[in-house]
């Protein structure tokens, strides 16, 4: 089978996506917010054009199905997710759904022994209640009561802005993947350098990073900036930046881990008034599940003893606790094949990046085919992704369905 998709059709189709947006100037779309029905429309429609039914499970998530030769047919599910990081480029988690309807188009109405499902998950950033993954965690079964209870920034819970979008929350367990799945692709932006500086446009992914992700709080004593001598402050701000100074060292003493403090508040937040709060999100991963740990217990540990130091309370809750997740060994080899079959250097490589597969995992096979991030560059703007390296993904795409055939004969 060849590719008959123009791949600057797969890049023009994403960077129209990328216009869908909450904010004027830059890409920003979180769960079920209002331009998420018209991402769903134009890929309904793309969808229905190819013989495809569509429709839209409790959690938002977008599934098209296309049937096999047969009725009833086990199915391969190919997705990733359609929100996006705040000021997002045009490719994370959008390519990886445009690129499995571009795979379903490369059929041309060609019928396999299998079924393909295409998923776009409503959500996998965690921006809009802080938890990634709610999409993906509806297939498995894991979008429970206390999920569906979390608040946004505006206090709407997320069984409200799933009613809000015309969807039924107590309908949740209809979206738990059913039928035998044989397993999951997903197709991604590598979001990092490593294949730009070996040159080389795919990456075979073998096991994606676990990561801890948590919310902390420092809290002193709010008080007047003027009047407040030095050495009787408790100063949240201070202790949250001795904190994060903290974070950094203690990552880059540690080889493979990286540690990120990406948010914070100050509370009340004026200029002439001492914090009495700082809030702050924390970020951990590790290719290692027992160092990522030790690295957390560090890093929560040198928060106590500046908390202590400086007379606050450290409280620390976790958001996030996911294990390091490996691709299924037999996908793994079917995709190496499918990329020496399509013409193009094996290279395996760890995702740093969380995906939709770590949750997919825990119920079918997963496999992932990573795209070169030009620059290294992702959850940004400038991310992109060059026209070759879609053409070699849909070629490995196609020959990744062949193998997939072999395998589950
Ligand atoms: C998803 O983009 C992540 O945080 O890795
Ligand atoms: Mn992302
Ligand atoms: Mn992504």
């Amino acid at each position: 089978m060849v590719h008959t998709v123009k791949p600057d059709e797969i890049i023009a189709r994403c960077k129209a996506i990328a216009e869908l947006s909450e904010q004027p100037g830059c890409t920003t779309r979180t769960f079920l917010s209002p331009p998420m029905r018209e991402v769903h429309r134009i890929l309904r429609v793309r969808m229905e054009s190819l013989g495809m039914s569509v429709s839209v499970d409790s959690a938002g998530n977008l599934r098209g199905f296309y049937e096999g030769i047969r009725p009833n047919a086990s199915r391969l599910l190919i997705g990733s997710h359609l929100d996006t990081v705040p000021c997002a480029g045009a490719f994370d988690g959008i390519l990886g759904v445009v690129l499995g309807i571009g795979v379903v188009e490369s059929l041309n109405g060609r019928r396999l022994p299998f079924a393909i499902e295409i998923a776009g998950f409503s959500e996998e950033e965690g921006v809009r209640f802080g938890v990634p993954f709610i999409g993906s965690r509806a297939l498995v079964g894991s979008a429970d009561g206390a999920l569906l209870e979390k608040r946004d920034a505006r206090g709407v819970s997320m069984a409200q802005a799933i009613r809000d979008f015309g969807l039924d929350p107590s309908r949740m367990s209809e979206a738990i993947l059913k039928e035998p799945v044989l397993g999951y692709l997903e197709f991604h932006i590598e979001q990092g350098p490593v294949l730009d500086q070996l040159g080389l446009p795919l990456g075979v992914v073998e096991a994606i990073v676990g990561q801890t992700q948590a919310r902390v709080s420092f809290r002193g004593r709010a008080n007047h900036a003027g009047t407040t001598p030095m050495h009787l402050r408790h100063d949240a701000v201070a202790a949250v930046a001795e904190w994060i100074l903290a974070v950094e060292r203690e990552a880059r003493a540690k080889p493979g881990l990286v540690a990120t403090v990406g948010q914070v508040e100050t509370l009340p937040g004026a200029s002439n008034v001492i914090a009495g709060e700082a809030r702050a999100s924390l970020d951990v991963r590790h290719a290692s599940d027992a160092q990522r740990t030790v690295g957390v217990d560090r890093i929560l540990s040198s928060a106590k003893d500046i908390a202590e130091q400086r007379g606050l309370k450290f409280e620390c809750s976790a958001t996030q606790e996911q294990q390091t997740v490996a691709c299924d060994p037999n996908l793994v080899v079917a995709m190496e094949k499918a990329v020496e079959r399509a013409g193009f250097p094996v290279q395996r490589m760890t995702s740093g990046a969380g995906h939709d597969a770590m949750i997919l995992a825990q119920k079918v096979p997963v496999a992932m085919l990573f795209l070169r991030s030009p620059g290294g560059i992702s959850h940004h703007p400038d991310e992109c992704v060059l026209s070759e390296d879609v053409a070699a993904a849909l070629q490995t795409g196609l020959h990744f369905l062949e193998q997939f055939e072999q395998l589950n004969a």
